[in-house]
């Protein structure tokens, strides 16, 4: 069996929407990953993904970013930060955990700190079933934790959210209640369609920890590199970086020019299911391997222009090439979370509508931070995983000009 890689846009954005190159990513995250939405195929990826979206429904989009998140965020700031010195990253994991949480249908217990520590650390351990195909050490060590954390997730998480949400569903089913009272999440869609989905329990609990993962390491690592191109772009200037608080339209910019260099899963990975052609004319046989190199592709000069390696939110667009380039994938798997993350992404030429535009969750948080002076801190050194083909960051200490210990308590 063989193995391709496309890396040009036009070439990626095909095989994206090749309908019989299958997803391979996650082959050896099973534990996890095997038969959550985004590794089914065909119709039963059409049934589960047209189920889920219904929460994106009646204005979800605008319910959340509104009215949900802004209390969600105001509450992790108040609990977590409270040092005027604090790692971007953990800071953005506290925030994400808690909103991805939100999303997916999982209550918080008892809100306290120990608890958000074991949810972040879960979401660590599970996290590692999407990435264990890349992995070059021993794997029956990480099998164990994430099976550990499967458990604990579903016994201390997910079964009294569980629980709750059944109650409030039967109260609607009687006529008790309206179906706006019930909770807008992943968890509580699957339960309203249970006897159209037919997922067996353990499948519920995957499916439902995946959305957590999904939402969560793609909005931190997001998160985390905006800030670094904003306070590199505004290098001597940081009071312009903090004003971009103030211009939410210019700092979205910002943020999906920053999407499309630092894609959070730079790579997809297919399987052909029948002998296919690619659009380079490549002819792949039933059983090889495709690489689609989103990446490379964000780069390619003949669409983004001859400076599409560096970050420029002001560069000339291409009409029907978005922004953020194709970080969000294409075809039948496109990110169904783009829109909550990275709001409503313009047309070439398409203005924003003031009273009905979205800005999505990172222009949101950073809009917060920034509001509160964070700028890079200037005694410590910010600093990229070393030896990883992936550029990550593994910390990126900030300081907030605006806030001290008392206040922020
Ligand atoms: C900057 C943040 C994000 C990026 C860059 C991103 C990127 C992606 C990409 C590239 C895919 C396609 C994977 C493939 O083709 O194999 C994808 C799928 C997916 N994303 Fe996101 N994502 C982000 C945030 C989110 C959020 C916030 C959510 C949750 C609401 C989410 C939920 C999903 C789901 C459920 C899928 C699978 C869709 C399907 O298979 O039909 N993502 N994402």
């Amino acid at each position: 069996m063989k193995t391709f890689r496309v890396d040009t846009y036009n070439d990626v954005e095909a095989a994206l929407r090749q309908n019989d190159l299958k997803q391979a990513l996650y082959d050896e995250g099973g534990i996890l990953m095997d038969k959550v939405l985004v590794t089914l195929h065909g119709e039963e990826h059409r049934n589960r993904r047209a189920v889920e979206s219904q929460l994106f429904r009646r204005n979800f989009f605008r319910h959340y970013e509104k009215d949900v998140f802004p209390v969600l965020l105001d509450e992790t700031l108040q609990q977590f930060l409270n040092s005027p010195s604090i790692d971007l990253k953990t800071l953005g994991y506290r925030i994400m955990v808690h909103l991805s949480l939100s999303f997916a249908g999982i209550d918080r217990v008892d809100g306290s700190v120990d608890e958000a520590d074991a949810q972040h650390r879960l979401l660590i351990q599970l996290g590692q079933a999407a990435t264990i195909g890349q992995y070059k050490g021993d794997r029956n060590a990480i099998l164990e934790e994430i099976s550990a954390a499967i458990n604990e997730f579903t016994e201390r998480f997910f079964s009294p959210s569980r629980a709750r949400r059944e109650a409030l569903i039967r109260k609607f089913k009687s006529g008790e209640i309206k179906e706006e009272s019930l909770p807008r999440d992943i968890l509580t869609v699957l339960l309203l369609n249970e006897a159209r989905l037919k997922l067996p329990d353990e499948l519920l609990v995957r499916e439902v920890a995946f959305f957590y993962l999904a939402a969560s390491h793609t909005s931190v690592h997001t998160l985390v590199h905006s800030a670094n191109e904003i306070f590199s772009w505004y290098a001597k200037e940081s009071g312009k970086a903090m004003n971009l608080a103030n211009d939410l339209v210019l700092l979205q910019r910002f943020v999906h020019e920053s999407m499309r260099l630092h894609p959070s899963s730079p790579e997809a990975w297919r399987r052909a299911i029948a002998p296919i052609v690619l659009k380079d004319g490549t002819e792949v046989a039933a059983g090889d391997k495709v690489v689609i190199d989103l990446e490379t592709a964000n780069c390619d000069a003949s669409i983004f222009g001859p400076d599409a390696a560096l970050f420029n939110p002001f560069r000339n667009r291409v009409s029907r090439v978005s922004p953020t380039g194709l970080s969000f994938g294409g075809g039948m798997h496109v990110c169904i979370g783009m829109n909550l993350v990275a709001g409503k992404i313009l047309k070439k030429g398409e203005m924003v509508d003031p009273d009905n535009h979205l800005f999505g969750t990172i222009v949101m948080i950073l809009r917060e931070l920034l509001l509160r002076g964070m700028i890079p801190d200037p005694d410590k050194k910010a600093e990229k995983i070393e030896n990883s083909e992936r550029d990550i960051w593994r910390v990126f200490p900030v300081v907030f000009k605006h806030i001290n210990c008392e206040s922020a308590k």
